[in-house]
């Protein structure tokens, strides 16, 4: 089969002919019609993720067809229209991952490519509404964020949400889902275009991160937020506290923008703000973002689809931070 390898350090993604994987039980092989790319996608390619390995498969979104299984019992699975729950080995306790918590595409070959492994319980039936690239954005920033906003921030109809850099994967789906579940939204973004595009998606305003009063032009706007979703950092974070409601959450799970500057302590808990972690999401929060989509008809917002072949030219759009919404690859 063809797949999309990483091969070593200084070498470019290569489309290259690999075995097909084989199967043990419990494991099925699903023909990949379209696979997503996330920032850690980008994050390998360039030597910033822990554990990395040559040589990988990359890709850790996907959606395709059940075309073998390794056991009789899932012999019923054949032929079914999936999307991939990315995230193996989340352990017992809901409220973080265990030490063995792994993502497909880095160690386990991942989407990139013709076919992949993956284990039959990490399989979910696709949105009916869904076309393969749109079904294949969702995974792994759907679950990110309907962890963050949900389970972890406690969203809920009425309130007001703020989500920087809403031009990003996850960014783009903060807004959806936060939208669908009746919370009044604003964004920041580095580009005015992209808050445009997210306005016309029901943004009710948005402000552009590079301006130097950016916080103030916000709480003008919005006054201050019960919700806060930042895959930013950076020196921006330092503001967030200045723009929450008194009990307001600030949910982090990237750190696209760098490190976080010294904080005004005291407002935090002052106003008894949460500054809370989150990672991707456990199987309970992958089967209800996915339900979310259902009920809510959520179609993501795909920015541009490549062929799995130009899957180097679909990092260096990630890497220019260009897109608005998810890139994706077709099979
Ligand atoms: N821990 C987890 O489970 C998890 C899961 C998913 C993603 N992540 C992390 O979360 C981050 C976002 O992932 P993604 O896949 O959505 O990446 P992405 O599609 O590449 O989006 C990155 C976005 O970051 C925004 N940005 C850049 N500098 C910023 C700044 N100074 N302030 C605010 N926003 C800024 C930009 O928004 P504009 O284009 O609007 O300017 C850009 O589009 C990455 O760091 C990723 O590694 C972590």
């Amino acid at each position: 089969m063809k797949a999309i390898v990483l091969e070593a350090p200084d070498k470019p993604l290569a489309f290259k002919e690999v075995d097909k994987p084989t199967l043990a039980p419990g494991e099925a092989l699903v023909k990949i019609k379209a696979a997503a790319l996330n920032r850690r996608d980008y994050w390998i390619t360039i030597g910033k993720y822990a554990g990395i390995k040559y040589p990988t498969i990359l890709g850790s979104d996907g959606a395709g067809i059940v075309a073998e299984v390794g056991s009789d019992t899932d012999k019923h699975l054949i032929g079914t229209e999936v999307i991939i729950n990315p995230g193996y080995g989340w352990g017992n306790d809901p409220n973080f991952q265990s030490d063995d918590f792994k993502i497909l595409g880095l160690p386990a070959d991942g989407t990139f490519a013709e076919y992949v492994k993956v284990q039959s319980q990490h399989l979910h039936v696709k949105p009916a509404h869904l076309t393969w690239e749109q079904a294949a954005a969702i995974p792994l920033a759907g679950l990110t964020v309907y962890r963050a906003l949900f389970t972890k921030g406690k969203a809920k109809k009425g309130d007001k949400v703020l989500i920087t850099g809403v031009g990003g994967g996850t960014g783009a789906f903060a807004l959806q889902f936060a939208l669908a579940a009746g919370c009044q939204v604003f964004v920041t973004s580095g580009s005015g275009e992209k808050i445009d595009r997210a306005k016309h998606l029901g943004a009710s305003a948005g402000v552009n991160y590079k301006a130097q009063d950016w916080a103030e032009q916000l709480h003008h706007l919005a006054g201050g937020f019960d919700v806060i979703i930042d895959s930013a950092l950076g020196d921006g974070f330092a503001k967030l506290p200045d723009v929450c409601n008194p009990g307001g959450r600030i949910v982090v799970f990237g750190g696209t923008a760098g490190n976080i500057p010294p904080l005004n302590g005291r407002k935090i808990f002052w106003r008894q703000l949460q500054i809370i972690g989150t990672m991707m999401g456990n199987p309970d929060d992958f089967k209800a973002m996915v339900d979310f989509v259902n009920e809510h008809q959520i179609i993501p917002v795909v920015d541009e689809v490549f062929s799995l072949a130009d899957a180097a030219k679909a990092v260096q759009k990630m890497e220019s931070s260009s897109q608005f919404g998810k890139i994706v690859l077709h099979a």
